[in-house]
């Protein structure tokens, strides 16, 4: 049995990835202060286990650490503010939240670590490098020693990729400088229940449940690849595992590219229903046209890869949505 501390648990990645680890047996903390993840059903049970606690901090104040305690063996620092939306209209704080959480948690990794052997596992993401689509030295698909370069400083979008670019700096030179043990993992289009309701799955679903007509289809031609949640756990999991992964940066992702287009059908297919009209739209500005990670190291130095098909994961995710319709206000 580990004793584990999950930032940012309560969200979308760290319920999943805390399920499977408090399944396990392992002595879980989980610190979160509720800023985009709610205290549901779902995380109520959770918290029921004898061996989860919850630390409601805010970790962008050094001080909050000092509830967190020491002697973790693996620390999943996965804090942070996702959701597009926010990128465009809280950039600062995106900024903000993100360089401070990671600045607080590797000073109080490093300071109050007293096991040899302890990790720590930084979760940057696709973001860190996709603004290089404008410049062209992105590759399709996309292997993790790409340029993280930010094409331009005045474009809010990019406050996000660049804070994950940032962390990046941080954790590779403060594990050399302190030497310990760490990982990053890019995690691409994590998809599944509890993801919240501004991913795009959740929100066509919630169109064909609100059998909304003529019924639009925002950039139909783009490609992205999805990797269901559980799958995507199970790979976080196994790169703080393993001890070949130190130092490393590892894509988490799938190698199925999927037009979105076809996406929508298929969720029409599982949903059993079809708008008389389509509206094809051009996708949001500063989206990406195709995305998809090379996933071969992963695979190569823990022998992970996905398992759950793209139709599978789309019925387990629309089966919860369903069950769990977006709260009015
Ligand atoms: N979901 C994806 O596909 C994806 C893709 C790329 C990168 N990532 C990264 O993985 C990590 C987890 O992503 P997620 O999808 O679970 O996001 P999420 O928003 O669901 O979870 C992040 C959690 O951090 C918490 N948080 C925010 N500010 C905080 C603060 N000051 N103090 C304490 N807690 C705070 C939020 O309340 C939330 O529960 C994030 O760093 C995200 O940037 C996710």
């Amino acid at each position: 049995m580990k004793k584990i501390l999950i930032t940012g648990g309560a969200g979308f990645i760290g319920y999943h990835l805390s399920k499977r680890l408090a399944a396990e047996g392992h002595d879980l903390a989980i610190a979160d202060n509720f800023f985009r993840s709610r205290h549901d059903n779902d995380f109520a049970a959770l918290l029921a286990n004898p061996n989860v606690k919850l630390i409601e901090a805010d970790l962008t104040k050094p001080e909050s650490w000092d509830t967190i305690g020491a002697g973790y063996d693996e620390v999943y620092h996965l804090v942070g503010i996702n959701g597009t939306k926010y990128f465009y209209e809280i950039p600062h704080e995106v900024l903000r939240i993100g360089v401070s959480t990671t600045m607080n948690a590797l000073e109080w990794f490093r300071s109050t670590n007293n096991k040899p052997d302890a990790k720590i596992l930084y979760t940057s993401s696709n973001e860190a490098y996709a603004s290089g689509f404008d410049l062209g030295t992105v590759p399709i698909p996309t292997p993790e020693q790409v340029p993280l370069v930010i094409a331009d400083t005045y474009n809010p979008r990019w406050s996000y990729g660049g804070q994950k670019l940032i962390g990046e700096l941080f954790f590779i030179h403060y594990a050399k400088a302190y030497n310990f043990r760490m990982s990053i993992v890019r995690p691409h289009n994590f998809s599944g229940p509890r993801a919240g309701y501004e991913h795009v799955i959740p929100e066509i679903v919630g169109r064909i449940a609100a059998q909304t007509e003529p019924f639009p289809i925002f950039g139909a031609d783009d490609t992205r690849s999805f990797c269901y949640i559980d799958d995507a756990a199970e790979a976080i999991q196994r790169v703080m595992e393993s001890k070949t992964t130190d130092g490393g940066t590892y894509h988490i992702g799938t190698s199925d590219e999927t037009v979105i287009e076809d996406l929508i059908h298929t969720i029409f297919d599982l949903m059993q229903w079809h708008p008389k009209q389509i509206e094809t739209k051009n996708s949001p500005a500063g989206s990406v046209k195709r995305r998809l990670a090379d996933v071969s190291k992963i695979k190569k130095d823990t022998g992970w890869e996905a398992k759950t098909t793209l139709r599978e994961g789309l019925q387990k995710t629309i089966d919860w949505y369903r069950k769990n319709p977006k709260p009015k206000k």
